[in-house]
């Protein structure tokens, strides 16, 4: 191991226990909201401006995709910026298959806009993509009157969707999940009559906010306890937005600092609106040393200096409020003190890669003492002192979480993390950043 606590051979990469983190940075621009940024971009009439996008593959290739449709996107200058001339008339029938990369929501938000486009989309994405559960978004569509076809009847990908003439429908998911309920309000953008969400429990509201700054706010209520979401066909009117930084992402930093003994670092700009600052909530509980600086709303910057963390427990209806953070909330479970259990989180089988099993398995590789549940895990937590070698699957979340293992291990230890360039899909710069708080 060189004296860099990270090294990178081709796609593996060295992480060595490492020093106190010390500093300021900021996450990169929220992921959620640069795929929904670009694709409302895209369908208001006129010029929208957005900076701070993230620069992963997942938010590349919507662009990509909506490129292939007809939108005008300028390249992103060095901030993250770009200029988007939009507008539904531009729109026309791509000539190629749209290729998602690794991007779920690109793909399910995608699939909400090609229902109401009235020519033939087909879209495609990596061995991932071509595994994960699409007939949460094909039926709904379906019955809003999308002609969509797939494999597995349209359970799986590739997918082919000939849209247009929808009707909206009142509907409510069977599972929490953003995805479903953005694609559904995308499309009813474009359906006649209403389109009504009912969320059991209320996910992010990113696509609610921004079609709010695009001039359609949609009209959310409780109705017996359900999250209630409506929309009507509306034209779009051009915006601009800053990006705040990806609270998923800044997990990852926050964790880091609570687990290496002396590190105080500062996350500026974190997005902290609805749905996203769950794991906050989970990581206070736990005892972490975690001040939550409000600089608006819905954007804070995060305060966390070294804590010694107590096991908790994380299930029902605060799953979905954290459910991206769980394997890094995994690996501080790993080092806290105690039985840390994470149930009602099935989902976590069916995203990158099924993390309920990918990261109990390379935690396990790690020594650590974990189990694997139908919904979730069980950590017992210790003094762990990670080393040996894992893999990520192909899932950026999965490679680092255990790069902050790595980073947790204390002197004299170290990971070597297998497929790390799947980290790319979201945060290509993760390992620099990571520098920059030495
Ligand atoms: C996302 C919603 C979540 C999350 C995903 C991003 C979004 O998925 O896991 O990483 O941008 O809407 P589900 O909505 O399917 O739970």
């Amino acid at each position: 191991m060189t004296t860099s606590p990270i090294t990178a051979t081709t796609d593996t990469v060295l992480v060595a226990g490492a020093g106190p983190l010390r500093g300021r940075v900021r996450a990169p621009g929220d992921k959620s909201i640069s795929h929904r940024g670009l694709i409302l971009a895209a369908l208001a009439e006129g010029t929208s401006v957005l900076s701070g996008l993230s620069r992963g593959d997942d938010v590349v290739r919507t662009a990509a995709a909506l490129d292939a449709y007809g939108t005008r996107i300028s390249a992103a200058d060095g901030d993250g910026r770009v200029v988007v001339i939009g507008g539904v008339e531009r729109l026309g029938e791509p000539e190629r298959p749209i290729d998602v990369g690794n991007s779920g929501t690109g793909l399910r938000l995608l699939l909400g806009v090609a229902a109401r486009l009235p020519f033939l989309s087909v879209l495609i994405g990596d061995e991932s993509i071509h595994r994960r559960p699409m007939e949460r978004v094909v039926s709904p569509l379906r019955a809003m009157g999308a002609r969509i076809d797939g494999r597995d009847d349209g359970r799986l990908a590739p997918l082919v969707v000939r849209g247009g003439d929808l009707a909206g429908i009142d509907y409510a998911p069977s599972v929490p999940s953003a995805q479903v309920k953005s694609a559904l309000l995308l499309a009813g953008l474009g359906a006649r009559g209403e389109t009504v969400v009912r969320e059991r429990v209320a996910t992010r509201r990113h696509t609610e906010e921004l079609l709010a700054l695009a001039g359609a706010a949609p009209e959310i209520g409780d109705e017996g306890g359900d999250h209630v979401v409506r929309v009507r066909a509306a034209d779009l009117s051009p915006f601009e937005l800053d990006v705040p930084g990806d609270p998923s992402q800044a997990a990852f930093l926050v964790v880091a600092a609570l687990l290496v003994p002396g590190s105080e670092i500062v996350v500026e700009n974190v997005y902290v609106g609805p749905g996203r600052a769950g794991f906050l909530d989970v990581l206070i509980r736990m005892g972490a040393d975690l001040e939550i600086v409000r600089r608006d709303v819905t954007t804070a910057d995060l305060v966390v200096r070294h804590s010694a963390l107590l096991a908790t427990e994380v299930r029902g209806a605060e799953v979905p409020g954290c459910i991206d953070e769980i394997p890094v909330l995994a690996v501080a479970a790993a080092f806290a003190e105690g039985t840390t259990v994470f149930a009602d989180a099935a989902e976590l089988r069916v995203k990158e890669s099924d993390r309920i099993a990918t990261i109990s398995s390379e935690l396990a590789r790690l020594e650590v003492d974990v189990e694997a549940t139908a919904d979730g895990l069980i950590v017992h937590g210790g003094r762990p002192r990670p080393s040996g070698a894992v893999r990520s699957y192909g899932d950026h979340r999965i490679a680092m979480a255990l790069a902050v293992a790595g980073l947790a291990a204390g002197p004299g230890s170290g990971i070597a993390i297998e497929g790390f360039a799947a980290v790319d899909t979201s945060w290509p710069g993760f390992l620099d950043t990571l520098d920059a708080l030495r």
